[in-house]
């Protein structure tokens, strides 16, 4: 017999309680937040889908594990078994610990990139398009067209534009493209995943233009995910073998251990080349820490260790892909456009399709992220204008190619039920989303202003 519900497959084990501000403290939170949800308080929120960055539950295995953290300063055991992790999966000869990803993209940047230089990958995320920015070379997106459209349906939105890559790669060569890189799943682009067809295509044309190929790996095993389920010839496969041949694809990777590493905290940096290893590790000394514990205690290296074990297997990617899934067809019966297909992390709300009446100036994703949070006291993130604006020489703006509220899930903490609440907040809000009004920055810093800008409604 096989049942259609498809459960979480876990039981809860220990219980943090929710708070649920009343309408007006909410509304004084947002004021003095200045409109920006990264200022509120997380106790000043119902549902947190803000990120599943380092949000998600630990299982008892992890906490079992950084009880058993070794914190030596060098050599410590912990690190070890990190390593083996780490190397289990990816086949990388050099691991090298961070305090989180873009602690990686940093180092890898810093030591490979000159000014005037571009690393390519299907959509940049923020962090690895400003640590590649602030080196002054540039982060540039190539993704297939069929990503920027948000309701087409295309089972790999992820995909790299090859011949895109191509015409870059011919034409500035290696000496000004030191460094490709591919995201999976690819968030700034919805969540969405890389075909290893995709990958394949990539990493051929790497070898033959001689540029070094790193992953984005963060979402790696939801990735694995749908290859399994949507290419065809992969459905055999277990995720872990298609996990451990996106990996063998690419020279290196950085990694958020935050996302599938499922732990709260910590990140690497891991790649063959032994040389470039050796220069990383002389950053990371200088600025995070002795290179087998890169700025993170033995007891994060413990959890993240136990995590990559747990993130690939099958019963928890089916119904952590099918959670989300699942607020994405409520919403979407009820009229409420989403990017499809929904992607592996996140439902992504299509600010620009609802918000039709206010152009990207007026920020309709942020409007939008504004509304849910007033409304229901749920917590989404804009990823559009605000987040990826940028200024003309005339003092405008070129927006975002979407204009999407994220709601993104921790992993293992939310149930069913809070799925369903938060569905009725979002259809509650798109109904009348037609009276939402935009808004202005009031005051916003150089680099990533979506964490720190102010904001005025218009
Ligand atoms: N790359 C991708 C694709 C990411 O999604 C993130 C983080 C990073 C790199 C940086 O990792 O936070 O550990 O330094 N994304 C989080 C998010 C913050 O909310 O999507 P980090």
């Amino acid at each position: 017999m096989s049942f259609r519900t498809i459960i979480e497959p876990f039981r809860i084990h220990s219980v943090q309680s929710l708070r649920m501000p009343s309408e007006e403290e909410r509304e004084a939170a947002l004021q003095r937040a200045g409109l920006n949800l990264f200022g509120l308080h997380a106790e000043e929120v119902v549902i947190d889908l803000l990120t599943d960055s380092g949000t998600g539950a630990m299982s008892a295995k992890q906490w079992a594990g950084m009880l058993d953290g070794d914190e030596s300063y060098a050599g410590a055991r912990s690190f070890y078994r990190f390593q083996d992790a780490v190397q289990d999966l990816t086949g990388y000869a050099e691991v090298i610990p961070t305090h989180q990803g873009r602690a990686a993209e940093r180092i890898l940047f810093q030591t490979l990139l000159q000014p005037g230089q571009c690393v390519p990958n299907n959509t940049h995320f923020d962090t690895t398009r400003a640590n590649i920015e602030v080196t002054r070379a540039e982060a540039l997106d190539l993704g297939i067209a069929e990503g920027r459209d948000p309701a087409l349906l295309h089972p790999f939105k992820g995909n790299v534009d090859l011949a895109a890559l191509e015409r870059v790669l011919e034409q500035r060569g290696r000496a000004r493209v030191p460094l490709v890189m591919t995201t999976v799943t690819n968030n700034s682009g919805g969540g969405q995943p890389v075909s290893l067809e995709n990958l394949r295509g990539v990493s051929a044309l790497c070898k033959r233009y001689g540029v070094p190929f790193f992953l984005d790996a963060c979402r790696f095993a939801e990735n694995a995910w749908f290859v399994k389920q949507r290419e065809p010839g992969q459905a055999q496969r277990s995720v872990k073998e298609i996990a451990q041949e996106m990996f063998s694809l690419a020279d290196g990777c950085t990694m958020s251990a935050k996302k599938d590493g499922l732990a709260n905290m910590g990140g690497f940096l891991a790649m063959n080349d032994g040389e470039l290893a050796q220069r990383c590790r002389n950053l990371l000394i200088l600025t995070e820490g002795f290179p087998t514990y890169g700025g993170l205690a033995g007891y994060d290296l413990e959890a993240i260790a136990q995590g990559l074990k747990e993130v690939v297997d099958e019963d928890y990617l089916r119904y952590r892909i099918r959670s989300v899934a699942y607020l994405a067809e409520k919403v979407n019966a009820a009229g409420v456009p989403t990017l499809q297909p929904p992607g592996g992390h996140a439902v992504y709300l299509d600010g620009k399709a609802l918000l039709s009446h206010l152009p990207p100036s007026r920020y309709p994703a942020q409007a939008l992220a504004i509304a849910l949070y007033r409304s229901g006291g749920v917590r989404g993130c804009e990823i559009g204008s605000v987040m990826f604006g940028k200024a003309l020489p005339d003092g405008g703006e070129q927006p975002a190619a979407m204009e999407l509220v994220r709601l993104a899930f921790p992993r293992r903490t939310y149930t069913q039920s809070h799925v369903d609440y938060v569905a009725e907040v979002v259809i509650e809000v798109a109904a009348r989303a037609r009276e939402l009004r935009g808004l202005r920055i009031a005051s916003a810093p150089p680099w990533l202003r979506h964490f720190t800008a102010r904001f005025e409604e218009l």
